[in-house]
């Protein structure tokens, strides 16, 4: 596998390519991204990653600069081209290069996706479980917008690593609204439970998958904020995200939840996320 980037229109090594110190993505952070998985070569809910990218352009009223159909067809080539089977696309869309100035410019914007590859993820069956820490939620109230910004979730991922845990949860006036690089669910009482999506919570594509398997599996799904209780009383805890898929929460704060292995609504989920996924792939 080569990892390959496509830069503004010109495919190359990653290694190699270069963008100017005067990217407002370098000084502003004034951009967006999408983290696209790829399964046996090919990209995975792509068609939503591109929704979600060209929403993220316009809530930081940047018109996007290629058609959606257009760039995932790029996508679908630089794979292709990169010998790609299991790993992911990173793309990222940044206001452009231009004399450092907070007004918006007129430059172009830099578009650049390139290839990873990354290892098999752990079956939940397998896995011991997460540990999560909480942390409170101080990022701003557009989290639906998938913006370059990340500060609050780097401290925050790196608060849990420090703490020996895996992941953060941020906290807002007692609610659990999502975590530092993924979304959060809980089932209680035969019910499946997330936060809305919207200002404090990213429209996760693995989210809306999850509730889609959820709504077809006839498991009960409510969209509603869930408080730090509710998740200490929970009967099974996990998250979601592109990379990491389902996985499940042992640990909150150091205190042991429940169970000591993953839960049976978790790994039903599971079990549909990977179906759904063999039934997207050729035969
Ligand atoms: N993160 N919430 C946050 C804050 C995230 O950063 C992510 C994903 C998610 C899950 O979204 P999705 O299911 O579409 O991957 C929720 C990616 C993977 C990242 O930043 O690497």
């Amino acid at each position: 596998m080569k990892e390959l980037i496509w830069l503004n229109g010109r495919t190359m090594p990653l290694s190699q390519a270069r963008v100017s110190v005067e990217d407002r993505g370098f000084q502003f952070a004034d951009g967006v991204y999408e983290v696209i998985r790829v399964y046996q070569g090919r990209a995975y809910t792509l068609r939503e990653h591109m929704d979600r990218l060209e929403r993220s352009c316009l809530g930081i009223s940047l018109p996007p600069p290629i058609p959606k159909a257009k760039l995932a067809a790029h996508i679908d080539k630089l794979i292709a081209k990169s010998a790609l089977d299991e790993g992911m696309v990173y793309v990222q869309i940044t206001r452009g290069s231009c004399p450092r100035n907070h007004v918006f410019p007129k430059s172009r914007p830099t578009v650049l996706f390139y290839t990873r590859q990354l290892p098999p993820m752990d079956k939940p069956r397998k896995s011991k479980g997460l540990k999560l820490i909480t942390v409170p939620d101080e990022r701003w109230n557009r989290c639906w917008i998938k913006s370059i910004a990340l500060l609050p979730n780097v401290l925050a991922k790196n608060a849990a690593i420090a703490a020996g845990a895996d992941e953060a949860a941020f906290v807002r006036d007692g609610i659990v609204t999502e975590c530092a690089t993924s979304n959060l669910f809980i089932v209680a009482r035969g019910s499946l439970l997330t936060h809305p999506v919207g200002p404090s919570v990213l429209p996760g594509v693995t989210r809306s998958l999850l509730l889609d398997l959820a709504a077809e599996a006839g498991v009960d799904a409510v969209e509603r904020p869930i408080s730090e209780g509710e998740i200490l009383a929970a009967d099974e805890v996990f998250i979601t995200s592109t990379t990491r898929e389902l996985a499940w929460v042992s640990h909150w704060n150091d205190k042991r939840l429940g169970r000591a292995k993953c839960g049976p609504v978790t790994l039903q989920l599971h079990h549909a996320y990977q179906k759904r996924v063999a039934e997207t792939l050729p035969t």
